[in-house]
């Protein structure tokens, strides 16, 4: 057998990316059907400094990995620079992203050509749940700060920590 045979074929891994603050249901719907196309699912929260976070970005890797824990192939990790470099970095082909409807695609097809240009790293829409279509982790904040109820669209856990988030704010 010649070394090149006896070799482990590498590991398919993609890359779901996003602020995560919090992460909610259409997030984590993504992340599930992303974990059945791929060996290895890397779930990344981008540290963008200029945007001032509900949630610490430990908080919000923490809550993933609560959120994701059933998956056994996926792995989350903050990361501070260019998408494309987390890409590099860690030998990931491929970017899933959920599109929810047509005004997502303006922004995404950009990023996407631009992160193809940048390093020849592929974007993958995953076309969002019906269910999930309007949602956000902006909305969900907006809506639970006004004391509406999101119950249905953050995992239980997440729910809690953003009412008790909520309730120290105001
Ligand atoms: O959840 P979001 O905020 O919609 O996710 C956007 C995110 C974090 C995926 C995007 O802003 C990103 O990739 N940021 C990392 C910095 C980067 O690579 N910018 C160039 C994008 S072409």
């Amino acid at each position: 057998m010649t070394a090149s045979e006896s070799e482990e074929p590498a590991l398919r891994r993609a890359v779901c990316p996003g602020s995560f603050d919090p992460i909610t249901n259409g997030h984590l719907d993504i992340i599930a059907r992303a974990s059945k196309l791929y060996d290895v699912v890397h779930v990344a929260v981008m540290i963008n400094q200029s945007k001032q976070g509900l949630f610490t970005v430990d908080e919000r890797i923490d809550l993933i990995r609560r959120a994701t824990a059933e998956y056994g192939n996926v792995q989350v990790e903050s990361f501070h620079g260019l998408l494309v470099d987390f890409c590099k970095q860690r030998d990931i082909p491929a970017i899933v992203k959920g599109l929810r409807a047509v005004s997502d695609f303006d922004y995404e097809l950009q990023m996407a050509q631009m992160n193809n240009g940048l390093s020849g790293v592929e974007t993958l829409f995953v076309p969002t749940n019906p269910t999930y279509s309007f949602l956000s982790s902006s909305l969900v904040k907006e809506v639970a700060a006004w004391g509406g109820d999101v119950s249905h669209l953050v995992p239980p856990f997440v729910l809690d920590a953003l009412t008790e988030r909520l309730r120290k704010k105001s």
